[in-house]
């Protein structure tokens, strides 16, 4: 098997060039795994490009090890006694990286790795192959790194292809058929390895008939899916419907404490372990927005995970639970129920419950992917439980990819919060058991993404699910570096600072255009692009601003309101609780406020509204202007140019359509004049 030939489509953060230090040397790789072999295919091919070899075991000059521990005479003892030490502590994907005397060495202690040192090698470059550097390891935080598609196999009369897809297409199926071609897959599965991703859910987690099948009559399309990606280390998982036992197996009911559904979900997993070795699992969103669930029954969401558990449980699969349950018909007359609770309401009475090989999987804030919530308090709040964090790649809420949206900058200070205050863990501790989840923003567009820039959010989840602590400006130099330096022509320096300072401060710029302080959606209702103040506000949805002549917000308290700021341990709860000590930009979300009272930035809530309309629009034209100072030439592609280009112009002028809509609607509520006596329409 070759590297995937993928010549029509943009390398994204591999290409070829970037293997150009790799390639140039004398290289050995040692060990017999899969997934070694990979590495050797790697090693082959950019020798072949660079004029490097790949010599045998026996003994020769060399520039660059790679090796198993279990591989021989321990390579690492003469890097050091940090090198040998490391020896048997790596784990299944951890490695070791030293250079001494002119020989770079990479250890692990398994295939997958060896691979992952592979690619931590392609990012060093040359760096790799300079002075001595003392051994160094690196393994996972979390082990598990997953991305969920929410792909359909037929093509969904409302939903489309990729259920809030904005990149073409699947990678996987076209008009209900699985793709001819999957060379694409295996692209993709080795530019998810190359930033950590281990996992991959290959459909949409609303699984409608056809995708239904995918479980028994289409396995065969999941398992070659998996044979494309396996050589990455990188597992495939299902989405399945709750339901399955009577859609699929023709039996009366679903209900998961009845015997027959039991055995069915036994059986049904069997074969599919029979067909996939190697299968991840499920992932379920059950009694969710008009799935099938558990409720139906009058049993718990435990009793519905744990019979799909225990059918994975032989074959050491998992199955993921998703927690995004709430009431989406709800009177919006109703004060008293509020979206925000529902998940905690829901699940933690039930900790303690779920069968080990449970992840209960939360959207990381409570309410939906807004650019701003605060965080899911269920995350803290069930220490017997295993969870797992969901966050969305895919533009939903930020722009479509239309708009450049670096979302590292939200997921860094998200897997940094810290519930118990400053002494306490930080979130991303508490979902080691459980990991990250993303929902994929990729698709067949040739630039996988839509917006070009919107591959370093791929790329920056893979890097934070593996290393949380890794700064989301140094990750993204890393993206640029890899995916335009080595090809570039121009300016290397003027190339990087540009791009870095169009990309590093765009979710903030995007939170500033659009819903204010924290309060969220605001958008049009059904495909959520583009601003609709009050589209939600009389709906079932739950997700209400309550604004109104005097004020807005909701008020989420436990003194006045829904009681939600409760659901937080102590030190949270007391800030969130008080109008004094709320932050900011969560101050929306919590509480419901006059348009002159004073936030803590000492501006009042109007005129900040004012403000950061004005600025984050004026910042939208910034990155156009910014772009435009890039000689296209430098860029070596002129079609990325292009692509980039219009959509910067449709960026800007969306965020003068929110930047108007917003600042004459809340102008209009208080009649309060903006007092810098901007134009307001
Ligand atoms: C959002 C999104 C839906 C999706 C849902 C989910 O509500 O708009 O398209 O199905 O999240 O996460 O299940």
């Amino acid at each position: 098997m070759n590297l995937p030939d993928t010549t029509d489509v943009h390398p994204a953060w591999l290409p070829p060039e970037a293997f150009r230090a790799i390639g140039s040397r004398r290289v050995r790789v040692c060990g017999d795994d899969p997934l070694v072999e990979t590495v050797r295919r790697e090693v082959v091919e950019a020798c072949a490009s660079y004029g490097g070899c790949l010599g045998g075991e026996d003994g020769g000059p060399v520039d660059l090890v790679l090796a198993l521990t279990t591989h021989g005479p321990a390579a690492g003892s003469s890097f050091g006694p940090e090198a040998a030490e490391c020896s048997g502590t790596l784990g299944a994907e951890g490695f070791l990286v030293a250079r001494r005397r002119g020989v770079t060495l990479v250890l692990a202690d398994a295939g997958a790795g060896l691979l992952h040192g592979l690619f931590h090698l392609v990012r060093l470059g040359e760096g790799a192959f300079g002075a001595d550097r003392p051994a160094e390891c690196h393994r996972p935080a979390m082990g598990r790194r997953m991305l969920d598609h929410w792909d359909n196999v037929a093509v969904h009369p409302v939903m489309g292809q990729v259920e809030r897809g904005y990149s073409g297409g699947s990678l996987f199926w076209e008009d209900g058929a699985l793709r001819a071609d999957l060379t694409r897959v295996r692209a993709y599965g080795r530019l998810l390895a190359a930033c950590g991703v281990n996992a991959i859910a290959v459909n949409n987690v609303n699984v409608h008939a056809t995708e239904a099948l995918l479980l028994t009559d289409r396995l065969g399309e999941v398992a070659a899916l998996a044979e494309q990606v396996r050589p990455y280390g990188i597992r495939v998982y299902l989405s399945v419907n709750f339901a399955s036992p009577m859609v699929l197996g023709g039996l009366p009911t679903a209900d998961p404490l009845d015997e027959r559904v039991r055995q069915w979900w036994s059986a049904t997993t069997r074969e599919v372990y029979q067909t996939i070795p190697d299968f991840g699992g499920y992932v379920v969103k059950a009694d969710s927005e008009g799935q099938p669930g558990p409720f139906a029954y009058q049993r718990t969401h435990a009793d519905g995970a744990n019979v799909l558990a225990e059918a994975l449980a032989p074959f050491g699969g998992v199955v993921y639970w998703r927690a995004f349950v709430y009431n989406h018909r709800q009177d919006w007359r109703d004060r008293s129920t509020d979206r925000a609770r529902a998940a905690f309401d829901h699940f933690t009475p039930l900790d303690g419950q779920f069968h080990d090989n449970v992840i209960l999987q939360v959207k990381y804030g409570p309410i939906d992917f807004q650019p701003r919530e605060p965080l899911s308090p269920v995350i803290a709040a069930m220490p017997a439980t295993r969870v797992g964090m969901e966050l969305q790649v895919t533009q939903e809420y930020t722009g479509h990819q239309l708009h450049v949206c670096y979302l590292a900058p939200l997921w860094s200070e998200v897997l940094g919060f810290r519930y118990w205050g400053p002494d306490g863990p930080a979130a991303a501790a508490l979902i080691e058991g459980g990991g990250l989840v993303g929902v994929s923003n990729a698709g067949d567009d040739p630039f996988w993404t839509g917006h070009p820039l919107a591959q370093a959010n791929l790329y920056a989840f893979g890097r934070l699910a593996w290393a949380p602590h890794l700064a989301p400006g140094t990750i993204l130099d890393e993206w640029i570096d890899l995916t335009f330096q080595p090809a570039t022509t121009g300016d290397p320096d003027l190339l990087r600072q540009t791009l870095h300072a169009m990309m590093d401060s765009s979710w903030q710029t995007y939170e500033r255009y659009t819903a204010p302080l924290g309060v969220g959606f605001m958008v049009r209702p059904g495909h959520h692009y583009g601003p609709d103040v009050d589209g939600y506000e009389y709906t079932s949805w739950g997700t209400y601003h309550f604004a109104d002549r005097d004020g807005v917000g909701v008020d989420r308290s436990q003194a006045t309101g829904t009681g939600f700021t409760g659901q937080y341990p102590a030190f949270w709860a007391q800030r969130y609780e008080s109008l004094a000590e709320c932050p900011d930009e969560v101050l929306l979300f919590f509480h419901h406020v006059p348009y002159d009272h004073v936030l803590r930035s000492g501006t009042t809530v109007i005129q900040h509204i004012y403000d950061t309309h004005f600025t984050g629009a004026r910042q939208a034209a910034d990155l156009r202007e910014l772009w435009g100072r890039i000689d296209a030439a430098q860029l070596v592609d002129p079609r990325l140019f292009a692509r980039v280009a219009e959509r910067l112009g449709e960026q800007v002028r969306c965020a003068e359509e929110w930047r108007d809509q917003v600042n004459a609607y809340f102008f209009r509520k208080s009649g309060v004049p903006d007092a810098l006596g901007r134009r307001i329409y």
